[in-house]
C-alpha cells in the first residue's frame, strides 16, 4: 500500500473515499464540516436521519456523492467531543479500515489526523494511522490452494494542512518504516516450522542486507559457536536435524566510537519441548517461538530505513528444540560460554539456554544497553494475560525509558520484579544453577536465570509469550514488541533519553 500526505484542499480532492470524523450529538470535525459545505449538506442530511450515533468506532459509509470528484464518504464515530484517548483513536482507526477493506475501494483519503488526541501531535497521529491501517491490511502470503480474497486498497492519502506538513511528513516516514518492520516480523513469524528453519532465518537476514546496504550480517555456524564455547546453546540444537545459527546484524548509523545498543531475539523456529516433550494441544503455536528473533530483523530493517543516528547490533540465536537420541536429557549438565555450569532439569526451558550464551557473546561489543525479546514462558501468560509484555531489567532508567516508549507506541509492558530472593529457586545440587525454578513465578525465575548472564551491562528483558501472537480463531503474529522497541530507538535518536 502506498501511503502519502495529501495537502490538496478538500473541495479540490479526487478520491474513491474520504474518511471523516463525527462526534456524538452530530458534531462535525473541521474536515467533515468542510466536506458538508461542498456537497450541499450531504453529511448533515444523512446524520439527521439518526443512523449514526457516532460512538467511538461506529461507521457509516455514504456510497454516493452527487456532483463531486469524491465517490464516497466514510463517517467514523469519535464519541464525545474532547481530546480522544489514544486507545479510542486506535478504535476509530481500526473501525475505519475494517469498513474500507470490505468494499471495492482502491484509493482513500483519511482526514482523522486532524482529530484532537491527548498528548499527540500531527507526527504521532499520522504515524498511528499508517501503523493501524497497515496492521489491519496484513495478509499472509497465501499457502492455500484457493487464496483468500485480497482487499482492493492501493493508495492512502493522509490529509494534512500546509501548517502541519513537516510534522505529518516525519510521522509518515516513521509510520511506514515501523509498519514495514511489523509486516516483516509477522510474515516470518507466521511461517510454519518446516519452512522457517534457522537456516531460512539466516538467509532472510542476508537478504535484508542486500535490500538495505547499511546493514551488515555475520552468520555464526555451529563450528564457530563451538570455538566460542557456546555449549549451552549447542546443547539445544543437538536434539534437532537443523543446524543452529547465530545471526549478528550490524547497523552503524552513529559515531564510530559510540557504544552499540544490542537487541537480542529468541529464534526458536520450533519448540517441541525436547525430551521433556510438550503435550499435543496447541503445539503448532510453538512455530511462533521465533517471534523475538523475527522482531530483531524487523527492527534492524526499520533502523536502516530511517537512517537512525545510532549504532545497533541485532543478535538472533536460532535453533529448533526437538526430541532426538542426541538431545539434552533431564539432569544433563552443560558449561555455558560464561563458564557457569547449568543443570538442565527440563529440556523445555530451552530459550534461556540459547539466550544465556548470546548474552555472554553480547559482552564483546561493549554494549551501551542490551534488550532481549523472548517468547520465554507460558507462566508469563498466566501472570499477565495477553495484554502487556512482561518487562524485567537491572537498570531502573532503562526500564523507565522502555515504559515511556511503550506508552507512546501503544505497545504495553508491565514491569516485574527481579529480586535476589527468587534466585534461591534456581539452586542446583550439582551445577552453578538449574534451568528451571519450580512452578512458582515461572516468568520471574526465567528472567532471574538470564540476569545471571547480564551482570556486566545495563539490560532489559521482554517476555513476549502473551503478546507476540494471537491464539484462537484469529491466530496470527502481532509484530509486537517492534513498535515499542522502535519508539525507544527513536527516543534515543532524538536525545530524549540516553
Ligand atoms: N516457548 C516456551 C514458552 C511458551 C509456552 C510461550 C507457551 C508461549 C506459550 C518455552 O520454551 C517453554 O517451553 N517454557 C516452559 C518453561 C518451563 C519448562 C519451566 C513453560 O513455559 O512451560
Ligand atoms: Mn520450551
Ligand atoms: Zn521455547
Amino acid at each position: 500500500m502506498d501511503y502519502f500526505i495529501e495537502s490538496a484542499s478538500l473541495d479540490q480532492l479526487t478520491s474513491d473515499c474520504v474518511i471523516v470524523g463525527i462526534y456524538e450529538n452530530q458534531e462535525l470535525t473541521a474536515a467533515a464540516s468542510q466536506l458538508d459545505q461542498c456537497t450541499q449538506n450531504l453529511i448533515s442530511t444523512v446524520l439527521q436521519r439518526g443512523d449514526l450515533k457516532a460512538k467511538t468506532g461506529e461507521t457509516l459509509l455514504i456510497n454516493f456523492v452527487p456532483n463531486s470528484a469524491i465517490a464516497r464518504i466514510l463517517l467514523v464515530g469519535l464519541g464525545k467531543q474532547a481530546p480522544l484517548f489514544k486507545k479510542d483513536f486506535h478504535k476509530a482507526l481500526a473501525a475505519a479500515i475494517k469498513t474500507l477493506k470490505d468494499h471495492t475501494i482502491t484509493s482513500a483519503c483519511c482526514t482523522l489526523a486532524e482529530v484532537e488526541v491527548a498528548t499527540a501531535d500531527w507526527a504521532w497521529k499520522t504515524r498511528r494511522i499508517v501503523e493501524v491501517f497497515d496492521d489491519a491490511l496484513y495478509q499472509l502470503k497465501p499457502l492455500k490452494s484457493i487464496p483468500d480474497p485480497v482487499h482492493a486498497l492501493k493508495k492512502m492519502g493522509i490529509w494534512a494542512p500546509e501548517s502541519a506538513l513537516a510534522e505529518a511528513t516525519s510521522g509518515l516516514h516513521q509510520g511506514i518504516a515501523i509498519a514495514d518492520a511489523v509486516t516483516l516480523t509477522k510474515r516470518l513469524s507466521d511461517l510454519p516450522g518446516n519452512i522457517c528453519t534457522p537456516t531460512y532465518l539466516a538467509e532472510q537476514a542476508i537478504q535484508l542486507t542486500i535490500a538495505k546496504p547499511t546493514l551488515k550480517v555475520d552468520i555464526l555456524e555451529e563450528a564457530d559457536m563451538q570455538k566460542l564455547g557456546m555449549r549451552s546453546l549447542l546443547s539445544v540444537s543437538r536434539g534437532s536435524r537443523q543446524p543452529a545459527k547465530l545471526i549478528a546484524l550490524h547497523y552503524q548509523g552513529g559515531e564510530s566510537q559510540a557504544k552499540p545498543i544490542i537487541i537480542i531475539g529468541k529464534g526458536l523456529t520450533f519448540d517441541a519441548g525436547g525430551i521433556s516433550l510438550k503435550t499435543a494441544e496447541g503445539m503448532d503455536e510453538m512455530k511462533y517461538d521465533m517471534c523475538g528473533g523475527a522482531s530483531v530483523l524487523g527492527i534492524l530493517q526499520a533502523a536502516a530505513q530511517l537512517a537512525l543516528p545510532l549504532n545497533i547490533v541485532g543478535l538472533v540465536p536460532s535453533s529448533e528444540n526437538m526430541p532426538d537420541g542426541d538431545a539434552n536429557k533431564p539432569g544433563d549438565i552443560v558449561t555455558s560460554m560464561s563458564g557457569k555450569t547449568i543443570e538442565i532439569l527440563n529440556t523445555d526451558a530451552e530459550g534461556r539456554l540459547i539466550l544465556c550464551d548470546t548474552l555472554t557473546y553480547a559482552q564483546k561489543y561493549n554494549p551501551d544497553v542490551v534488550i532481549d525479546m523472548a517468547t520465554l514462558t507460558g507462566a508469563c501468560i498466566v501472570a499477565l494475560g495477553r495484554i502487556p509484555s512482561a518487562l524485567y531489567g537491572n537498570d531502573d532508567k532503562l526500564c523507565q525509558d522502555l515504559i515511556n516508549a511503550s506508552e507512546s507506541a501503544c505497545d504495553s509492558v508491565w514491569r516485574m520484579p527481579l529480586w535476589e530472593e527468587y534466585q534461591e529457586q534456581l539452586k542446583s545440587n550439582f551445577a552453578d544453577l538449574a534451568n528451571i525454578g519450580g512452578k512458582d513465578g515461572g516468568s520471574i525465575t526465567a528472567a532471574c536465570f538470564l540476569a545471571r548472564f547480564a551482570e556486566t551491562f545495563r539490560w532489559a528483558h521482554l517476555d513476549i509469550a502473551g503478546t507476540a501472537w494471537r491464539t484462537g480463531a484469529n491466530k496470527g503474529a502481532t509484530g509486537r514488541p517492534v513498535p515499542l522497541v522502535m519508539q525507544y530507538l527513536l527516543n534515543r535518536a532524538s536525545g530524549r533519553n540516553a
